[in-house]
């Protein structure tokens, strides 16, 4: 497995693979790895030749009172799980090589950008899709492998790509669970014993609400009531959001028709946390 610090290596490695006729797959990450990571990783692997895995914490993505400062960067670690899954280069720049100068050039997605964690977080997904775009320009990958635990991120990727015409796929990966139906997350490692047993409740919700669906519920408020019950069991939980929205505008709906998103997103302690579960009723 290679590293490259620099954007001038990273191509060089890929354009060598890619000489070889190797399809390249790309697995976006900010590190911190944990076994979401890692599916995703074995995913690029079945499907693409050549894995590059980045590992870049990206500040433009961070608003000024999140974590970017404190969020964790186990390099030495995350190589190894890289390595030991099988990625064939890892590129990891340094911010001053990816914005040698404050950037003014931005990739901004508008309306699905602004529901959802686009309401706490009012320029994240604008850092997401500049960074994406900027990493899609230097890998060049054939696809690009993204976790559903992020879903609006992923739904905003995947319109930004066919909005532009960037000539790659997007595909998204299952969301990976501790037992306790915990999603997996590298802000996970802020959470105490106790605050990662009462995270579960986030899962268990979730559940109710595919349970209800299952048996017929279809009014939004009615489910989104119940998952508010359950998250309200646990006194730690703060509740951000909870929202049942149309798969495509991400906008509210108060009946469930075909296609759906049940997404939550909540704070224990100073820890932010989201999940969701995509709902097809047509199935
Ligand atoms: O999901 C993440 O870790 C980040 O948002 C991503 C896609 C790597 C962009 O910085």
């Amino acid at each position: 497995m290679k590293v490259s610090q620099t954007i001038k290596l990273a191509r060089k490695n890929v354009s060598a693979a890619r000489k070889q006729g190797k399809t390249i797959g790309l697995v976006p990450t900010m590190g911190a790895l944990h076994r979401g990571h890692i599916s995703l990783i074995e995913a690029a692997k079945k499907k693409c030749d050549y894995v590059v895995v980045s590992i870049f914490v990206n500040p433009t993505q961070f608003g000024p009172s999140e974590d970017f400062g404190k969020y964790p960067r186990p390099l030495e670690e995350d190589l190894k799980m890289c390595k030991k899954a099988g990625a064939d280069l890892v590129f990891n720049p340094s911010v001053e090589e990816m914005y040698p100068e404050k950037n003014i050039t931005w990739v901004n997605v508008e309306k699905i950008t602004e529901n959802l964690c686009g309401r706490s977080r009012p320029r994240h997904f604008r850092g997401v899709t500049t960074v994406c775009t900027k990493l899609f320009n230097i890998v060049a990958p054939d696809m690009a492998f993204f976790g559903q635990k992020d879903a609006q991120q992923a739904i905003v990727i995947k319109r930004m790509v066919a909005d532009l015409n960037m000539p790659l796929k997007i595909i998204v990966c299952p969301t990976v669970r501790e037992q306790s139906g915990l999603a997996l997350s590298s802000r996970n490692k802020y959470l105490s014993e106790q605050e990662r047993e009462d995270a579960a409740y986030i899962y268990k919700s979730l559940q109710k609400c595919k349970e209800m669906i299952d048996s017929g519920g279809r009014n939004t408020e009615t489910l989104i009531n119940e998952m508010r019950n359950i998250l309200q069991q646990k006194k730690s939980i703060k509740i951000e959001y909870i929202s049942i929205v149309d798969e495509k505008t991400l906008e509210n709906i108060d009946y469930i028709q075909d296609k759906a998103l049940a997404a939550v997103a909540v704070r224990i302690g100073s820890t932010r946390l989201i999940d969701n579960f995509p709902i097809d009723i047509t199935r």
